[in-house]
């Protein structure tokens, strides 16, 4: 079994020094005694005093955010930590985001709900935070506003759900989606047994339990520093989630009194250590968007060449769902994240702290594999060199990406004619039609799905593919686009074409039947069109209609700021940090 890695956790001392929240409730005057009175309610009386840590924790649970339901239950635990250790504890709700549930797609929020949560941070007479995470986005955009207020902050990952199973079969949540819809549409298994497998897909409390991007985050987490080092993978029904909950609070208050935050954490190389990780797990694409905006959020400077230099020759060691086998209460059982990154140490660099103040690869010692099918050796990886790799081109100036790991590896090197899609919904209406011009060597072309073109960059690079192909046995093509992918998701699939169709990009100049060259290892993407046929498609009259834009709310100020996906797709104006100061005071 995993060994607890709390028994390696400092002791708390109570800070000396001043804390943000005295600037709430410290000495006489009306506004400390308006601020001390409106928070009593019941708290102990020393509960506001100078010395007593603030902390936060910013929960996520919802009901309508599935994969989180459980937060409450976890925020209880870190309050009893946070008691325990003489700090005082405050349950925050905050923009929460099911994956599964919020229309039109989730990452049209992810920047709203970190820039709510920012804000909220900030406000709030707060000295130091925990962060409840699991459903796909939650976790990135609490780091994105955990970074920019920097102020002490661990995450708490939510942990992935037990595996259910459906006649048999043990079900990956996304993935076998995915199939299953793919076998239903190809005739192999009947409707109905399509059907009745929904019944069993989701077995208990927690995220998807393949390495999507829920459990990718939670990878990512960690090997930046940010959980303590083990959490990362405890499936969400585990009672030793809670007890890591608990240890989690009481580490906040010694963090406060040490004062390590973000910024001492988030370092370059801590990014480049969470590139190897998500490379070595056979992680998401989405990491790269979340990587990327967090990154911006701390001022270092990550660059989608990092994703490939980084990740290059690291070889994937996680048998698990989308790239593997099996799933994340395998991984657990195996051994963990922390035996499976220790296979990986000498990639890793030393130097970044996590929030224990220790290095990460200090934690990467005694961790014995107990399944090497779940975890492959070193000596013999799932596969020899995955990562993510970075493509360009006549058809992605600022990139593209691709997953090797989840491709077909002769589709690696391709060259067919483009089927361009203009939309999704143009896609969905006509990727059955029987009189489709389409063979297994087509190139499956999506785009209008960009962060600024849908808006909000939906996960549907992964179209699906023509029914009558099929039915012929076909089960991958090439398919580009400026969407994401779910993390869930795989297949030959090159996404976040930037720039996008709807910011001008090329993309949106090519025409069905115009041939397209994949060349995976020589990281280009190109279609054979002339540089002067290109100038002149791009004043037609369809190159230049422009994508309908949002006139109010929300989705206008997405897209009149969003970024391309080669820099995170983050609001440009929330890049940065603006740190904890609040300067004013209304009462
Ligand atoms: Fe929430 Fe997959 S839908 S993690």
């Amino acid at each position: 079994m995993n060994s607890h890695p709390s028994a390696d956790l400092p002791s708390a001392d109570l800070p000396s020094a001043h804390l943000r929240s005295a600037d709430w409730y410290a000495g006489d005057d009306r506004n400390a005694y308006i601020h001390r009175a409106w928070m009593r309610r019941g708290l102990p009386e020393d509960a506001l005093d100078a010395s007593k840590p603030q902390i936060a924790i910013a929960n996520t649970a919802s009901d309508y955010t599935p994969c989180n339901m459980h937060l409450n239950e976890v925020a209880d635990a870190v309050k009893q930590g946070v008691w325990a250790a003489g700090g005082v504890p405050y349950n925050l709700p905050v923009v929460s985001l099911g994956e599964t549930q919020v229309k039109p797609t989730a990452m049209l929020w992810r920047n709203m709900a970190a820039m709510a949560m920012e804000e909220m941070f900030r406000a709030n007479a707060i000295d130091g935070l925990v962060l409840l995470g699991g459903c796909d986005k939650t976790i990135p955009a609490l780091l994105m506003a955990a970074a920019s207020v920097d102020l002490p902050a661990i995450v708490v990952p939510g942990g992935p759900m037990l595996t259910g199973h459906f006649r048999g079969q043990a079900l990956g949540c996304g993935t076998d989606v995915w199939r299953l819809s793919e076998e239903a549409r190809a005739g192999t298994i009947s409707e109905e047994q399509f059907l009745r497998s929904e019944q069993s897909m989701i077995r208990s409390k927690g995220h998807c339990n393949t390495m999507g991007t829920a459990s990718t985050m939670a990878v990512v987490a960690e090997a930046l520093g940010m959980t303590i080092p083990g959490f990362a993978g405890t499936p969400a029904p585990d009672s030793r989630l809670l007890s890591l909950s608990h240890d989690t609070g009481r580490l906040i208050v010694e963090m406060v009194a040490q004062d390590r935050k973000p910024s001492d954490i988030l370092t370059r190389d801590a990014f480049l250590n969470a590139i190897v990780a998500v490379a070595a797990v056979g992680g998401s694409t989405n990491s790269v968007v979340h990587l990327l905006a967090i990154a911006g959020r701390v001022g270092v400077d990550l660059t989608l060449e990092d994703f490939d230099a980084a990740g290059a020759g690291v070889p994937v060691l996680a048998n698990l769902q989308p790239s593997g086998r099996f799933l994340m209460d395998d991984l657990y059982r195996a051994g963990g994240v922390l035996a499976l990154l220790e296979q990986v140490k000498d990639l890793l660099s030393p130097s970044p702290i996590t929030v224990t103040g220790k290095p990460l690869v200090d934690y990467l010692d005694g961790h014995p594999v107990f399944d090497d099918t779940v975890i492959f050796p070193r000596s013999a990886p799932l596969m020899d060199d995955a990562g993510i790799a970075v493509l360009r081109g006549n058809l992605a100036p600022q990139g593209a990406i691709v997953k090797p790991a989840a491709a077909t590896s002769h589709l690696l090197q391709h060259v067919g004619p483009a089927v361009v899609f203009e939309s999704v919904e143009d896609m969905r209406a006509r990727i059955d039609d029987p009189d489709l011009d389409v063979t297994a060597d087509s190139v499956l072309v999506l785009r209008g799905c960009g962060p600024r073109g849908y808006p909000g960059m939906p996960e549907v690079g992964n179209m699906p593919l023509p029914r009558k192909l099929l039915e012929q046995g076909v089960r991958d093509m090439v398919r580009i686009s400026d969407a994401r992918m779910s993390g869930t998701a795989y297949g030959t699939v090159i996404l976040h074409v930037a720039p996008e169709a709807a910011a001008g990009g090329p993309l949106g100049l090519v025409r069905t039947g115009d041939l397209i060259r994949v060349d995976v290892e020589g990281r280009s993407l190109h279609m054979e069109v002339s540089d002067e046929e290109l100038r002149a498609r791009r004043q037609t009259p369809a190159a230049k209609a422009a994508y309908a834009a949002p006139v109010r709310g929300w989705a206008k100020l997405y897209v009149d700021h969003v970024m391309q996906a080669d820099t995170g797709a983050d609001l440009d104006f929330l890049v940065g940090s603006s740190g904890a100061p609040v300067s004013r005071e209304s009462h």
